[in-house]
């Protein structure tokens, strides 16, 4: 058991001490190639690039809650913010049909199925409360910002 934890205790140090030397050359090697911003370039009238933007600083606190919550064993509380700030019962609260006119559809499907994501999501947060099985909820989380991570790498509005 012992050699367990030390094995467990070294590769997780090795682990991060490889990410800290990533993050490090990434955010200080300026001199470093940058890859070409193969994003493509969406035009939203001025108000609404605004309105957007206000809208993913909400999204990434409600992200920030919800780990927040599910911490805490909070599962209902974590459940209730994903379905109503980011589910498909937000939709009326971000203006949706107002923006997604203006999107390119591959980016309307992404915003669709971030909003799908996280109503499943918030189903499989309550389940848990009930099995205390946390981690399809953690994977659900991750499917949620897979979506985020998808729809920033394919569009941007500046
Ligand atoms: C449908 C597409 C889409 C989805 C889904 C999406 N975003 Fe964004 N987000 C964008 C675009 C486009 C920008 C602007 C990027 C740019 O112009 O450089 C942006 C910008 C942001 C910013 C920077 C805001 C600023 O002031 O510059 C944050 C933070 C952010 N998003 C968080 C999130 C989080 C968290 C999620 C998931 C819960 C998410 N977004 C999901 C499209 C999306």
């Amino acid at each position: 058991m012992r050699v367990l934890v030390a094995i467990v205790a070294a590769v997780l140090a090795g682990g991060s001490a490889t990410i800290a030397v990533a993050q490090h050359q990434h955010h200080h090697d300026t001199s470093a190639p940058v890859a070409p911003d193969s994003r493509q370039f969406v035009k939203f009238p001025a108000p609404l690039v605004e309105h957007t933007l206000a809208n993913m600083h909400d999204h990434l606190q409600t992200l920030q809650e919800i780990q927040f919550h599910l911490a805490m064993g909070h599962t209902d509380v974590a459940a209730k913010i994903a379905e109503t700030q980011l589910g498909m019962s937000s939709l009326g609260l971000h203006g949706a049909a107002e923006v997604s006119k203006y999107m390119p559809q591959g980016m309307q499907d992404a915003g669709t199925a971030m909003h799908r994501a996280a109503s499943r999501f918030a189903i499989t947060a309550q389940e848990a409360g009930v099995t205390g099985d946390l981690k399809p909820v953690f994977a659900g989380l991750a499917e949620i910002t897979a979506q985020c991570v998808g729809c920033h790498a394919g569009y941007r509005l500046k």
